[in-house]
């Protein structure tokens, strides 16, 4: 677990962060634990939550798994109240559990695309509403794990686009309507990220497949989760305590480029199975 900070900038701070039972959610879990924050680890499988907290804890770090769904408000209103009965008032919530498929519109049910956008964008919502009552006063951060497909129209895709384009927008309203607070609300927007669920879900399987995606992203490589945890640190640390309202792209470039190459991908894979 290397990082380019090592400041323990997030001392005594406690964040709850949803979908970190693996992937970037749990990279990210891991990196402020090695900054000084207890962690609350929420997701719908109670057992990958506790043997995330417990890796963890055999680091040194203090961490909890709470089950939940952010799909279900109450029981994750519940699960926030039992995590800050144990760590105290929410210094960061991140709202990173996301759902994904690779679906053509055409054919996707009605209930398929609402799934995504009841796991995405609602749960985002339901994830900060149920923060809210909780954040330590003055001073605390949301951060929301949307995706370059906020912005990047992608075959396959449609659900998620369209609830991260939601997520990112909400973000930014919230950023207006809760700063009184003194709460700051961004959002990250990773590109392929390498050994995540979601790329075991989305990425090609042969050598070519994956040149061709690579060749739509200018640094010709997918991110590491690493990566990705440095920048949600960043913008929850004091580093980025004027930042507010905003999504930050991290893709190697690839928004600059578009994301043909990879839709086009995606909807080859899915008509060659
Ligand atoms: C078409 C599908 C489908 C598929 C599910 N559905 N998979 N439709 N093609 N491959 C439809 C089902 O048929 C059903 O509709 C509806 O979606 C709900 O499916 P369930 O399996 O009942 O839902 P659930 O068990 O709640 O699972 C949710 C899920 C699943 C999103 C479908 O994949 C999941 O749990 N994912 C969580 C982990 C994950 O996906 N992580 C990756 C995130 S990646 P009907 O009509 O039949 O009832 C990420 C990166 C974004 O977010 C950027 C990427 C470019």
């Amino acid at each position: 677990m290397s990082s380019v900070f090592n400041a323990n900038l997030l001392a005594g701070q406690h964040a709850v962060i949803t979908g970190a039972g693996s992937g970037i959610n749990k990279r990210i879990a891991e990196r402020f634990a090695i900054q000084g924050a207890c962690i609350s680890i929420v997701g719908r499988n109670a057992g990958k939550c506790e043997v995330a907290a417990a890796e963890i804890r055999a680091l040194g770090g203090t961490a909890q798994g709470v089950a939940a769904d952010v799909r279900d408000a109450d029981t994750l209103a519940d699960a926030f109240h039992q995590a800050s009965d144990a760590f105290g008032p929410i210094d960061i919530c991140i709202a990173g559990a996301a759902g994904n498929f690779v679906a053509e519109a055409a054919t996707m049910s009605t209930n398929g695309f609402r799934t995504v956008i009841d796991i995405d964008l609602i749960g985002t919502f339901n994830t900060f509403r149920a923060a809210l009552p909780l954040l330590r006063e003055k001073r605390a951060n949301l951060l929301a794990v949307s995706a370059v497909q906020s912005a990047l129209p992608t075959a396959t895709q449609a659900h998620v686009c369209a609830a991260k384009a939601g997520i990112d927008m909400l973000v930014r309203t919230l950023s207006i309507e809760w700063a009184a607070r003194g709460v700051r609300c961004n959002a990250i927007a990773p590109g392929p990220v390498a050994d995540t669920e979601g790329m075991k879900r989305l990425a090609p399987s042969g050598e070519a497949s994956w040149r061709r995606l690579l060749s739509g992203i200018p640094m010709r490589r997918a991110a590491e989760c690493d990566e990705i945890a440095d920048l949600a640190l960043f913008l929850c640390s004091g580093a980025a305590s004027y930042i507010n309202g905003t999504v930050i792209a991290i893709d190697g470039g690839q928004s600059n480029l578009g994301s043909q190459q990879f839709g086009d991908m995606l909807l080859d894979s899915l008509r060659e199975t």
